[in-house]
């Protein structure tokens, strides 16, 4: 059996200093009180002050100490060791505190013993799980009987496409797959050597996990814009700053956020 999460927690060591100076993430402006959230996740997830919130897959936690900045105990979780490094060093930078843990998610309930009010996963995650089913157990085991689970991510329709927008993968094709292609969501040139190992999820096995687990989805809302340069060279910024499709005949959902609940 191939160590699915060393290879990946080599890539993303590599990729967080690059990341931290990019101007995707533009931490100067974070350290100067920027939120890095945008404002999809900051109108859904509503009010958080006081209440306790579980960042899964947190990278180097700039929305943990967002959301922390807003009031919430924040707990940020991921696997690299150099990200989370980087995370507790912008918390004390910046005054804001909030717990790191370096941990693989699917070992999560072996070194975290909490329930929480909030669970908040956003914007390139799931194609980070082995197993969504495992997933979900861990979501519904951390949340708190009253809490929310909310995601914001990549819609799955996109993963059938490639960077030039043409069809390129098989949409139930589940995966591993391995993406060994140049440079990094930030900077498609960049030297970063190496391979990850990813996986598709469907809409279908999504919702399914989450109801499996005995949770109630509260809503699933499809949006025709995101937040990163997704398509080089297809796509614009619009007033609000989020990346859409320079041509407007084709319409395509690029982001989905979903609401459980216990
Ligand atoms: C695209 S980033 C997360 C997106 C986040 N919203 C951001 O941009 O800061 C993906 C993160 O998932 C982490 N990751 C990948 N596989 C993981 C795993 N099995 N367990 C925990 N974290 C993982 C990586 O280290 C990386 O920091």
């Amino acid at each position: 059996m191939k160590n699915y999460a060393a290879i990946n927690r080599d890539w993303w060591n590599k990729a967080t200093p690059i990341h931290a100076s990019s101007k995707l993430y533009d931490l100067e402006k974070f350290k100067k009180g920027k939120t890095s959230l945008q404002a999809t996740e900051i109108q859904e997830v509503g009010n958080v002050r006081g209440k306790t919130l579980l960042h899964l897959l947190c990278h180097f936690g700039m929305d943990t100490l967002s959301w922390a900045r807003r009031g919430a105990d924040a707990t940020g979780v991921d696997i690299s060791d150099r990200s989370i490094r980087l995370a507790r060093k912008l918390s004390r930078e910046i005054g804001i505190p909030a717990k790191f843990i370096c941990s693989d998610i699917h070992d999560l309930p072996k070194v975290l013993d909490k329930k929480f009010d909030i669970i908040f996963a956003s914007y390139g995650v799931l194609l980070w799980l082995s197993n969504i089913k495992k997933f979900a157990k861990i979501v519904n085991h951390f949340l708190s009987e009253k809490g929310m689970f909310y995601i914001v991510e990549l819609h799955p329709f996109t993963n059938i496409l490639s960077c030039d927008l043409k069809i390129d993968y098989k949409y139930f094709q589940k995966g591993p797959h391995i993406d060994d292609s140049n440079g990094t969501y930030t900077d498609w040139s960049a030297d970063i050597k190496g391979f990850t190992y990813n996986w598709n999820y469907t809409l279908e096995d999504i919702i399914n996990s989450l109801i499996n687990e005995g949770l109630k989805i509260e809503y699933i809302h499809e949006f025709p814009y995101t937040m990163y340069d997704q398509f080089p060279g297809l796509m614009e910024k619009n007033k609000k700053g989020q990346y859409v499709l320079k041509d407007k005949k084709i319409q395509i959902p690029l982001l989905f956020s979903l609401k459980a609940t216990k």
